[in-house]
């Protein structure tokens, strides 16, 4: 099968190349997919999880990339729950090889049905932004309506997921970003926003939550944001300023099959877009994976045509 791999860590993704590998074979509980759609975060060759497996064993070349959107075409010994021609949708295990390739074995609880009238497309941009959000303010965050959410990045993958999730279930959301993001961050719903280049993010006020992807100083600053029982949640590393009266929590998104049926079907009935950039072959792949300008939304890699 064709895939995409990375060698060299210091390269990043500047070193990409597109090669043959032999199709994976389904071990217990997996599924092999055919891969019509993958996902990727650009920060992805950050990840000790790229390079090593889960005993620290270099793991190179390894196919990076960890949604997808496709068609099972094989179950392994035990395997339930799903069936051979069945269009899925997931998150696939971090230590394993990824879904920049044409297949991928992937265990089947990383899976969950992707209804016939959503595109694969849709469905590959799904899983890391929409699992993270869901689970960072429901799970993490403990949101409930009324309350107010700042969501860094709001024009960003992650972002444009929490700010709708948030608004939807009732908060008040103040979206940042770079002044450029302002009119992305208010259509994708948020209440206001704050330009962290240009504005004073403490002219904010007091919020319940403060959902971070961005880190450093301005994590730094958000903390003292937080009200007393209000809640930091990080998706960048531990948090290194704690709110004074409130929690700090940081977490990486799991594979969940009930939650991404909750957001799939937001996205069927309209009250969940995507935030969804280029569009490439997996042939021009690595070109698309390196843009020269900034990207302008979740890169997709269109597998199969
Ligand atoms: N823990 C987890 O489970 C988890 C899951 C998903 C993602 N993540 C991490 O979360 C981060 C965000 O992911 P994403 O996919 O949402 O990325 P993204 O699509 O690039 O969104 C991030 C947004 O924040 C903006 N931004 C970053 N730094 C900024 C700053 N100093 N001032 C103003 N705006 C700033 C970015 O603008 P620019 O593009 O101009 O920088 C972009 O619009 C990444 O580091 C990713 O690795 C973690």
């Amino acid at each position: 099968m064709k895939a995409i791999v990375v060698t060299d860590q210091a390269a990043g993704t500047a070193g990409m190349r597109l090669v043959e590998r032999p199709e994976p074979q389904a071990s217990i509980n997996d599924v092999i997919v055919r891969i019509h759609a993958s996902g990727f975060v650009p920060t992805e060759m950050e990840w000790p999880s790229t390079w090593t497996d889960r005993a620290g064993r270099d793991k190179t070349p390894s196919i990076p990339g960890h949604e997808l959107a496709g068609v099972v075409t094989a179950l392994g010994y035990g395997t339930t729950g799903l069936s051979v021609g069945q269009r899925v949708f997931g998150l696939a295990d971090w230590h394993r090889d990824g879904t920049l390739a044409e297949y991928v074995a992937i265990e089947a609880r990383n899976l969950a049905p992707l209804p016939g009238d959503v595109d694969f497309t849709v469905g590959a941009s799904l899983p890391i932004s929409g699992l993270t959000a869901w689970q960072g303010l429901f799970q993490h965050g403990r949101l409930q309506s009324g309350q107010s959410v700042l969501a860094h990045g709001a024009a960003g993958a992650v972002g444009t997921m929490v700010t709708q999730l948030a608004r939807e279930a009732g908060a008040y959301v103040v979206g940042t970003g770079r002044a450029g993001d302002r009119e992305k961050a208010l259509d994708f719903g948020a209440h206001e926003f704050v330009d962290l280049e240009n504005d004073a993010l403490e002219d904010v006020g007091d919020v319940d939550l403060v959902f971070d992807v961005i880190g450093g100083d301005v994590q730094k600053r958000s903390a003292a944001l937080v009200k007393t029982g209000g809640t930091l949640v990080s998706i960048v590393g531990p948090a290194e300023a704690r709110p004074a009266e409130g929690l700090a929590v940081d977490f990486v998104v799991e594979a969940d099959r009930a939650e991404l049926g909750e957001i799939v079907r937001r996205v069927r009935d309209g009250r969940l877009r995507t935030n969804i950039g280029d569009v490439s072959t997996l042939d021009d792949a690595v070109a698309a994976l390196n843009p020269t300008e900034r990207r302008k939304g979740k890169t997709v890699i269109r597998v199969r045509p």
